[in-house]
């Protein structure tokens, strides 16, 4: 584990930034081709029409400066649309499948927090910062299907863990894979409403847009002398007092804030 300086926070890109972009490109070429074959009194060729506004929406995000992932789903999303549409599939299918991403991704929807696992090597990381302070009681906002508390409870029998997750089918994924471990509780819950209190260490695995307001939560709520780490996402205008960087693909960086008095 290495101290690195502070990196720049990870820029997101807001859901509404998105679909103007799509709606941007889409309206661009309907509004040029259905005049155009209009007047030539001929049907608009839909696939092809898809494919020049994907291109047109691969173009707008790479000049918007998007990530490569963007850019590859911009240029993807209209023709695959026209591809799944051609295959005549029951739309009852499609609510079913929502409803099935909603149980497990909830917080994509209402936090901009999707579901990834914490690794391993990051696991490992941070059972050593643990191991290296007295056994006190750690939370995992946020805790997915455990795979931070779960190993870590096994490991460090001496201190006692919890984590709060608020997306059912992740929540039972975590729930049943806690069974019997009992220094882990195992909870239901918005972490908005956790107190944080009680805990010497509290984890977040989230992303860049709850930070500003879970640093507010944790400086209101946390005691002094405990410790708040962020997993991948650092806290907005609060320098950290050590960054610990995780190798591996990809790295992972664990930003360590130690609660002051006052
Ligand atoms: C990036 S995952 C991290 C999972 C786990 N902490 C880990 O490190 O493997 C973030 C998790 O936070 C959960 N989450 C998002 N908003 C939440 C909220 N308001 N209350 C509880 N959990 C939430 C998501 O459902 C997701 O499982």
């Amino acid at each position: 584990m290495a101290s690195l300086p502070l990196p720049a926070p990870p820029v997101s890109a807001s859901p509404l930034r998105q679909l103007t972009l799509q709606a941007a490109a889409a309206i661009l070429v309907l509004s040029l081709a259905w005049p155009y074959y209009g007047l030539k009194a001929e049907a608009l060729p839909w696939w092809e029409t898809s494919l020049v506004i994907g291109g047109v929406a691969g173009l707008l995000a790479t000049l918007t400066r998007q990530p490569w992932w963007w850019r590859v789903m911009h240029a993807a999303f209209v023709p695959l649309g026209w591809v799944v549409s051609q295959l005549a599939i029951d739309p009852g299918w499609f609510l079913l499948a929502f409803f099935l991403l909603l149980l497990v991704y909830r917080g994509a929807v209402t936090e901009q927090v999707p579901l990834y696992l914490t690794n391993r090597a990051t696991v490992a990381a941070l059972a050593q910062l643990l191991a290296d302070r007295p056994p006190s009681a750690f939370l995992d906002l946020g805790a997915g299907l455990g795979s931070t508390v779960v190993p870590l409870a096994r490991s460090l029998p001496g201190w006692s863990f919890a984590g709060v997750e608020n997306a059912p089918l992740t929540w039972l994924a975590g729930r049943l894979r806690s069974l019997g471990q009992g220094n882990l509780a195992w909870r239901w819950g918005d972490l908005w409403h956790a107190d944080l209190a009680g805990y010497g260490v509290v984890y977040a695995f989230l992303s860049p847009a709850p930070m500003a307001a879970l640093w507010d939560k944790v400086r209101a709520e946390m005691r002094p002398g405990t410790l708040f780490i962020s997993n991948s996402f650092a806290v907005p205008d609060a320098a950290p007092g050590r960054v610990v960087e995780i190798p591996g693909t990809p790295p992972r960086r664990l930003y360590l804030y130690e609660i002051a008095a006052g």
